[in-house]
């Protein structure tokens, strides 16, 4: 299959074209970047396009049409972007993905959308506590792709413009296809976490992602920030357990991803994010710790401190994996303390050979 995968050298899209490029597929990545899939570049199978999307005329149309399937991961997807540039968020999320979606529209080609968990929200039992008889039970923060309402936060919580712009897209592709004019699938994914995760250490684009920031913390020995308390839960899912299913969706057996929406992530592997602080210094602790530098304190810090004003986050999330389950015949499988310290180790290993993955760099 000639697969066009857009983002292709992210963090989700380098494991996606090792893996692709290992099942004998044709790939054709654009992305900003290219440091992420260097070991696969001189590949024959392998096209890099570095570009940057937002140049107008820069071949959009031509790729799309040499592809059987056009796979979009790009986007800005660190909540400290959301806050710092709402704007620019939601040109490239909304925009430009829009662009790749039309010009799918206008070839007839099969378009594979990342969107986020993120639609969801915030759960009904963040501001019904009080009306609950069991605010804590799990139910009411499993989210189901085509029942589960979504719930924002206010305008000027400008945080929210991150799924906003991802949801608006998702209603723009159903409506393409309630037109008969789309043939898509639109992935969801639930905290992934492994092997090149963001760029550590991060020089460029602020604060990333909890799990990158609270390693980064872990290897410079500064704190370990945790946002209004870390009362926040999460459910992480390990890469190569989502790249198993994406790869499913990808090969779409008997159609049957085709106008659909999937879940991707790991219920079992809920964790608050205090918790996950703790766990990852635990592990830490056992792993890499020279037993004589100060371990990183855990402090606690208000959201406006942190990332400023207009943040605001999502209380609890769960997937429902029913549907990629029953369709796909996918479960993930690695559990949460092997999804923590993998992920962990990868980091390390590359620290103590002095190996840092900076973008900085590169450019
Ligand atoms: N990782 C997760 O757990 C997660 C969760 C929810 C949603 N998502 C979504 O999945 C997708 C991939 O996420 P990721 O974690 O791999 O993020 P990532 O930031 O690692 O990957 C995005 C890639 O897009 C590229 N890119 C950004 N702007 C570009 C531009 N203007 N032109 C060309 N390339 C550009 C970046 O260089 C990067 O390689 C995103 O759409 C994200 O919103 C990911």
């Amino acid at each position: 299959m000639k697969v066009l995968s857009l983002g292709g050298a992210g963090f989700i899209g380098s494991h996606l074209t090792a893996r692709l490029l290992q099942e004998g597929h044709t790939v054709t990545v654009v992305d900003q970047e290219n440091d992420k899939i260097q070991e696969w570049l001189s590949l024959d199978r392998l096209k890099v396009v570095k570009e940057d999307i937002r140049r107008p005329d820069w071949g959009l149309v031509e790729l799309v049409q040499d592809a059987n399937v056009v796979i979009d991961l790009i986007a800005y997807a660190n909540p400290s972007l959301y806050i710092k540039m709402p704007m620019e968020v939601f040109r490239l999320n909304f925009n430009e993905n829009l662009k790749i979606a039309e010009a799918c529209v206008k070839l007839k080609k099969r378009l594979i959308q990342f969107s986020t968990c993120e639609v969801y929200g915030k759960t009904p039992a963040s501001f019904l506590n009080g009306y609950l008889a069991n605010p804590g039970d799990s139910m009411h923060a499993t989210f189901s792709e085509d029942t589960t309402n979504l719930i924002m936060g206010p305008v000027g919580k400008h945080r929210w413009i991150y799924a906003s712009a991802k949801q608006l897209l998702e209603r723009v592709l159903h409506a393409y296809g309630l037109e008969g004019h789309l043939n898509y699938t639109i992935i969801r994914p639930f905290n992934f976490i492994g092997p090149k995760i963001d760029y550590l250490p991060s020089e460029k684009e602020g604060i990333p992602r909890v799990f990158s920031n609270f390693l980064q913390a872990l290897m410079n020995g500064s704190p370990m920030y945790l946002v209004d308390g870390g009362h926040h839960q999460r459910a992480y899912t390990f890469i190569d357990d989502a790249v198993d299913c994406i790869m499913r969706i990808i090969e779409n057996r008997d159609a049957v991803c085709e106008k659909q929406i999937f879940n991707i992530g790991s219920p079992a592997n809920e964790i608050s994010v205090r918790e996950l602080a703790v766990k990852m210094r635990d592990i830490y602790k056992r792993r890499w710790w020279d037993g004589v530098s100060p371990l990183p304190e855990i402090v606690n810090i208000s959201a406006k401190d942190f990332y400023g004003v207009g943040y605001d986050d999502s209380d609890r999330r769960i997937p429902d994996i029913t549907k990629a389950t029953m369709l796909l015949g996918w479960r993930p499988r690695l559990n949460l303390d092997d999804t923590i310290e993998n992920s962990m180790e990868y980091w390390f290993e590359r620290q103590e050979h002095e190996i840092p993955l900076k973008d900085a760099a590169l450019r």
